[in-house]
């Protein structure tokens, strides 16, 4: 009602926070900035933590948009409450990977040969976890064991140029 009354083109207060309505801080550019940047130069893990309500969903939307935009493959998890296996399932899904009747070793081996034909093409896959203090020991290990690959795409890549 009050969108025709205001003669919005658009629901102002929907709950999912959406790019569009960004109102660029210094801070929150400052945040985006890193995100992007630890994306492009492949820096391993990165992290964002602030005050409950301070826009870091709104932050990951936004990085999400650009990383469309970058041609950059993206896995993003909202919900990190899951098994590991479920974790990896829900990864490999994501990525448009087969999940049905496969198991956590055949999951781990599709998603590093598909980063890998990724990363050998020049591009890059990301894994975004929204809410990540929710994630469980496990998945948290799971994980760590992934960024190996970051250590075997280099030493592939350094590999290539010799
Ligand atoms: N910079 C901003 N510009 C416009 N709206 C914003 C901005 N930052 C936050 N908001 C709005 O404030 C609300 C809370 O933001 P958001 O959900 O991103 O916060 P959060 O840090 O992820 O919170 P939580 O810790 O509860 O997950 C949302 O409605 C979002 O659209
Ligand atoms: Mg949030």
């Amino acid at each position: 009602m009050y969108k025709r009354f205001f003669n919005l083109q658009r629901n102002p207060f929907e709950i999912t926070p959406d790019p569009r309505f960004l109102f660029s801080t210094k801070q929150h550019n400052e945040a985006l900035a890193s995100l992007y940047y630890g994306v492009k130069r492949r820096k391993g893990f990165v992290v964002l933590t602030g005050e409950v309500g301070t826009g870091k969903t709104m932050l990951v939307r936004c990085l999400l948009q650009i990383l469309r935009q970058a041609n950059v493959a993206y896995a993003y998890v909202f919900n990190p409450r899951l098994t590991a296996v479920e974790f990896l399932q829900y990864v490999a899904g994501d990525l448009q990977l087969p999940t049905s009747g496969k198991s956590k070793s055949d999951l781990l081996l599709s998603i590093s040969s598909y980063a890998i034909s990724r990363y050998q093409k020049g591009f890059t896959t990301v894994l975004v976890v929204d809410e990540a203090h929710h994630l469980s020991a496990d998945v948290l290990e799971e994980i760590r064991l992934l960024t190996n690959l970051e250590t075997y795409c280099r030493f592939c890549s350094s590999g290539s140029q010799n």
